[in-house]
């Protein structure tokens, strides 16, 4: 079901000091920092060959990363996130394997403008899955 490593997320406190990580020393192709308010987050999108690496940085009040960073002081891999055709379908055939997706079930759109859900990492091998509409 689950398709290509569309990105790794990765939390950081300092989103210019690690974009400089990403340029400087692993000489990737890295993007402006990106203010997304609507996911309380700011990202950087770190375009790699097969995949791409997002590093968030909590934005505003209620981030939802500012509880990872408490337990991951120096920052850390959040989510990963894999591509599905039909993310509704997808949903469906995880609810009847009794996985639990986060929120209300219904898929939002996500950073890149396209429907996604997330997968509770208890589930997952402890990892927080996100799927994105292909
Ligand atoms: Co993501």
């Amino acid at each position: 079901m689950i398709g290509r490593l569309n990105h790794v997320a990765i939390a950081v406190r300092e989103i210019a000091k690690a974009a400089r990580v990403y340029r400087e020393m692993l000489g990737a192709d890295v993007s402006a920092v990106v203010p997304q308010p609507e996911h309380g987050v700011s990202t950087v999108f770190v375009t790699l060959p097969n995949t791409k690496i997002e590093l968030l940085e909590p934005l505003g009040e209620d981030s939802p990363i500012a509880k990872f960073l408490d337990r991951n002081p120096d920052g850390g891999i959040h989510h990963v996130c894999y591509e599905v055709d039909d993310i509704r379908a997808a949903r469906d055939r995880l609810l009847a394997h009794g996985a639990r997706v986060l929120g209300d079930g219904e898929p939002r759109i996500g950073a890149h403008g396209k429907p996604v859900l997330f997968l509770h990492p208890k589930d997952f091998c402890g990892t927080l899955v996100e799927l994105e509409q292909a």
